[in-house]
């Protein structure tokens, strides 16, 4: 296989990379990257990789990336992905992660659809808007889209565009629906590395007010792997949640990342809410466990222990990003 994957320097997409490297090394991987402020090759040292800096809206750059290379399947992780981003610049948003994934597919149908085995799309629980913290049925993939948030509607419109061209020009696709993922080389902004990194130098941790809205959480790794598998073995044109029903609220996570440090319940400082912050998601994923045999692996607890003392051991990665967030997550209550 010969696999270009986007976003490869970001979060998910470099775990994905390395993941990819370890278990398929006769495989040629291509990371292929904007290097935005969230991109960041120092997460790809040491792994096997070709790269190819570009953006996803680039269709001829993207297009040589794939002649290059001979690519035949895609996974597409590049997107603007920080919800209080999209609250100050919502129109990078609609660009890259609606635009950008439109255009990503038309470098496809421009080489031709059936060169590639497939184009898959990774997506978020956040497409459905948000559930009643006492909801009793999760979302499952027949829920109907209703984003909340910048960020929740252009990764929705970028759905539509994936499914659009798998309908008219028979691009091979599938999509999969995630949960809040946590894990290593998490840019620092993001609740579980923000937390962790500021307890490590005992600064307070900002909570928003509705500390009891709660996030479902899978480890990056068990993510990877749903992926693998949906390339493997998934059905062309079919969309996958992947989740783990393992929901922790804003304040049990805060108390789970102060534990790990042994660091006090002190540093927690009630913070306003972000406008259009969601309550909740949870993913219904017996779709993926019925057909594919998926199921996570890393228990929550062992996860969040593991990825805290990871960002112990790593403050060389981190600490350089921290300047380069667009976002001051403390500035309202400076
Ligand atoms: N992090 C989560 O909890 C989560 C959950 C479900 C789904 N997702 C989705 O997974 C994907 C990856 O998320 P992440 O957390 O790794 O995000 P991230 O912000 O860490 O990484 C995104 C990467 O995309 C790159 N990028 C941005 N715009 C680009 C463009 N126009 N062209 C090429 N590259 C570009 C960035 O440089 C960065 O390396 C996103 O599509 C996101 O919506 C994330």
């Amino acid at each position: 296989m010969n696999i270009l994957v986007t976003g490869g320097a970001g979060f998910i997409g470099s775990n994905f990379v390395r993941w990819w490297a370890r278990e398929r090394p006769r495989d040629t991987v291509v990371a292929y990257d904007l290097l935005t402020y969230a991109g960041n090759r120092e997460s790809l040292v040491g792994v096997p990789h070709e790269f190819v800096q570009g953006d996803i809206g680039d269709i001829d750059v993207a297009m040589n990336a794939m002649r290059e290379y001979e690519i035949d399947t895609i996974v597409n992780f590049a997107a603007e992905s920080h919800n209080s981003y999209a609250i100050t610049n919502p129109g990078v948003f609609f660009q890259t992660n609606v635009v950008g994934t439109q255009r990503l597919c038309e470098a496809v149908r421009r080489i031709g659809v059936d060169k590639f085995h497939r184009f898959h799309h990774v997506s978020t629980c956040e497409v459905y808007g948000d559930l009643d913290l006492d909801a009793t049925e999760p979302f499952n993939e027949s829920s109907p889209y209703a984003p909340r948030t910048p960020y929740n509607a252009s990764k929705a419109g970028g759905d539509h565009a994936v499914r659009a061209y798998s309908e008219t020009f028979g691009l091979p696709i599938s999509i999969t629906n995630c949960a809040n993922n946590y894990g290593p080389f998490q840019f620092p902004e993001k609740v579980i590395p923000l937390f962790a990194t500021r307890a490590i130098d005992d600064l307070d941790i900002p909570l928003y007010a509705s500390t009891q809205n709660r996030r479902e959480w899978i480890h990056a790794d068990d993510h990877c792997r749903a992926i693998a598998m949906i390339l493997d073995n998934g059905r062309v044109g079919e969309t996958y949640h992947v989740g783990t029903g393992e929901e922790r609220s804003i304040e049990e996570i805060a108390d789970a990342v102060l534990a790990a440090l042994g660091k006090p319940a002190s540093l927690k400082k009630i913070v306003p809410d972000r406008p259009g912050h969601d309550r909740r998601y949870l993913l219904d994923h017996s779709k993926i466990k019925a057909e594919l045999g998926w199921e996570p692996l890393v228990g929550f607890k062992d996860g969040l222990g593991e990825t805290v003392q990871w960002y112990e051991a790593n403050r060389e990665w981190w600490e350089p990003l921290k300047e380069r967030a667009p976002v001051d997550e403390t500035a309202a209550w400076k």
